[in-house]
């Protein structure tokens, strides 16, 4: 499974980016405020630092105008996917960029009937998801395994990429279900090392190593 992270802080990705945990980044309109830089420069310094796909979001909702947002975006940089939201407006957007050869991302689905959609308007990801339906008390990665299954059942190659992955356990999930790619904060990512074994385990070989007086160097 593939590790994009979600954020638009530049510190965080590079962070992450040195340990080999990052194929690509996502971002959205609220991380691009939160992080409170222009869009088209932010999004330069991260197609930058990143080899992988980085999606940046459109922030109009007519057809005509996300087209010519998209084909601004991807000016950016070659690594540039063009997220678009999951409207018959978004869709149409989808179809144009992708038969211009771009790498599109359709976001904001939340049934396997949208992931149909937009497979087959071409899409390059689909992005479902999980923590906004866990919030109304459905369970997220039950949307993960059904479109799983309707990809395979008919071979689109539209990829899963889960998104408001809020929890570790949601991480395990999505690589159990075949997620193919799972986008999370910095946060979740970095706590998937954690182990308590592993923090006493290796309590254990350092007061063995300073009894003992072990030196490799
Ligand atoms: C990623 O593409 C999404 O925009 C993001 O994962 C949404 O996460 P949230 O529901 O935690 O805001």
């Amino acid at each position: 499974m593939k590790f994009f992270v979600d954020t638009a802080e530049i510190d965080a990705i590079a962070e992450l980016n040195a340990t080999g945990m990052v194929d690509g980044v996502t971002t959205n309109p609220s991380l691009i405020k939160k992080s409170g830089r222009d869009i088209l420069e932010v999004t330069k310094e991260i197609c930058d630092l990143v080899d992988g796909p980085v999606s940046a979001e459109v922030v109009s909702t007519e057809a005509d105008a996300m087209i010519a947002e998209g084909r601004k975006l991807v000016e950016i940089a070659d690594n540039i996917a063009v997220k678009v939201p999951l409207t018959w407006d978004g869709l149409k957007a989808c179809k144009a960029l992708t038969d211009d050869g771009h790498k599109v991302n359709v976001t904001l689905c939340f049934s396997a009937n949208q992931a149909l959609l937009a497979a087959k308007a071409g899409a390059t990801f689909i992005s479902p998801f999980i923590g906004r339906l866990d919030d109304i008390n459905l369970d997220g990665m039950d949307l993960i395994a059904d479109i799983r299954q309707v990809y395979d059942n008919y071979g689109f190659e539209t990829e899963i990429l889960a998104a408001s992955v809020r929890t570790v356990n949601h991480a395990t999930q999505c690589a159990l279900v075949g997620a193919d790619v799972m986008t999370a904060p910095p946060a979740v990512i970095k706590s998937m090392i954690n182990h308590p074994l592993t923090d006493k385990g290796l309590d254990a070989f350092l007061a063995d190593i300073k009894d003992a007086g072990i030196k490799i160097l």
